[in-house]
């Protein structure tokens, strides 16, 4: 079993819970899931055991009923047992912006200070905190940081802070015999994986992206919550380096690259569209110019994600693999300590490695020949 704990019971929360109930049904076949099974562990051994946060619609409510609360607008899919979780109260800091008090407005009961929290979460047995602030979240991720380092958790780092891609976090974890994984969810088929797999095919082909834009709206808090653009400093870096990595000088590409959150459209609700321009150079310099639209739901994408990597997470803290594992970061998140030039080469690092340290992942999603080093 893996205890889990949320920081923050939004949208992805929600779909995080359900979607453990969806695949446990027997009759669900594992199907749309990354890794079925990994170090031995299935979805179903995910257990979300402990839950923070700060609002009055979800605080001292049980997390079956929480995920349920407003403003979150993922539609109830499954039945769900009662959890016996009852959301604790969190410390606001810079979780809650200005324009946001009305969606995420502030509990009453008393914030908790580091110590305490430490404690709860010790008591708890968390082996995984995961961290689900609103964007802009930077004093309150590095406190709920300090705390998951400072209890033992592992900490999967899920927002664009720079937390595991700072090296002074990958030590603080490694003094306290943990880990952090990060940064920034990278969704399954998201927005930032099919530019990623556009841009690093033109390299491959022998072009190179000259210029390049990815528009993305919803509907969802997430999106309004980025509507205030002081918020949104880390995210235009993490997508916009996520994208130009994939290309051989990514500083230079970065110059003409745009890549973030353009628009708030409340009726969109959980449904994210993303529009991707790329103009490359191709043969004798002469242009070719992609045009996309793709159309997502925006917290399945990061569900997906996350239902492995808390596995990860569990079987590497087991294993006594501390600090901040590069390795295990590079395919799962948009800024991850060392990003890979695409995602099949993330994907091959993490089997290696894992390989390495006998742990079972499956099932794989690249030929076995691919990762001979022979
Ligand atoms: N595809 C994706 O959805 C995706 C991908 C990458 C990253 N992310 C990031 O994941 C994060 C979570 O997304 P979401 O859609 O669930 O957000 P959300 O807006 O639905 O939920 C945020 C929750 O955090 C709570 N909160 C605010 N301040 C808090 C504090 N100090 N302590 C505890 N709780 C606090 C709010 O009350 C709310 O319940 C966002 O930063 C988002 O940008 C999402």
């Amino acid at each position: 079993m893996i205890r889990v704990g949320i920081i923050g019971v939004g949208n992805i929360a929600s779909m995080l819970v359900q979607s453990i109930e969806f695949y446990k049904s027997s009759s669900q076949k594992p199907e749309g899931l990354i890794h079925t099974k990994i170090g031995g562990y299935e979805i179903s051994d995910i257990n979300v055991v402990y839950a923070i946060d700060v609002s009055k619609y979800k605080v001292g409510r049980d997390l079956r009923d929480a995920i349920f609360a407003k403003p979150n607008l993922v539609p109830k899919m499954v039945e769900l047992p009662e959890t016996g979780v009852v959301v604790r109260m969190g410390r606001v800091l810079d979780g809650v912006a200005e324009h946001m008090r009305e969606d995420f407005p502030i509990s009453d009961l008393r914030q908790p200070t580091l110590d305490e929290l430490v404690d709860e979460v010790r008591s708890y047995s968390i082996d995984v905190l995961v961290n689900l602030l609103p964007v802009g979240s930077r004093e309150a991720s590095r406190f709920y940081a300090e705390v998951a380092a400072k209890a033992g958790a592992a900490f999967v780092n899920a927002i664009p802070e720079f937390i595991a891609s700072d090296p002074q976090y990958s030590l603080l974890f490694e003094k306290y015999e943990s880990l952090v994984l990060g940064d920034d969810i990278k969704g399954q088929i998201g927005a930032t994986a099919v530019h990623r797999a556009l841009a690093s095919l033109i390299t491959m082909r022998g072009g190179k992206v000259a210029e390049s834009y990815q528009l993305n709206v919803g509907g969802n808090t997430d999106f309004k919550n980025m509507l205030d653009l002081q918020r949104l400093y880390s995210k235009k870096i993490s997508k916009t380096m996520a994208v130009a990595t994939t290309q051989p000088d990514p500083s230079t590409a970065a110059e003409k690259i745009f890549a973030g959150p353009s628009g708030y459209i409340p009726f969109l609700r959980n449904t994210k569209v993303s529009y991707i321009y790329i103009k490359a150079l191709g043969f004798m310099n002469l242009p070719v110019v992609i045009d996309l639209k793709l159309t997502v739901d925006d917290k399945a994408m990061a569900a997906a994600v996350l239902v492995d990597v808390v596995r990860i997470a569990k079987v590497l803290r087991s294993r006594g693999i501390y600090g901040g594992p590069a390795w295990a970061s590079g395919f799962y998140f948009k800024h991850p300590p060392k990003p890979a030039k695409s995602d099949e080469e993330a994907l091959a690092i993490l089997y290696k490695k894992l390989d390495e340290l006998k742990i079972p992942i499956e099932p794989k999603r690249i030929p076995e020949w691919m990762l001979r080093n022979d």
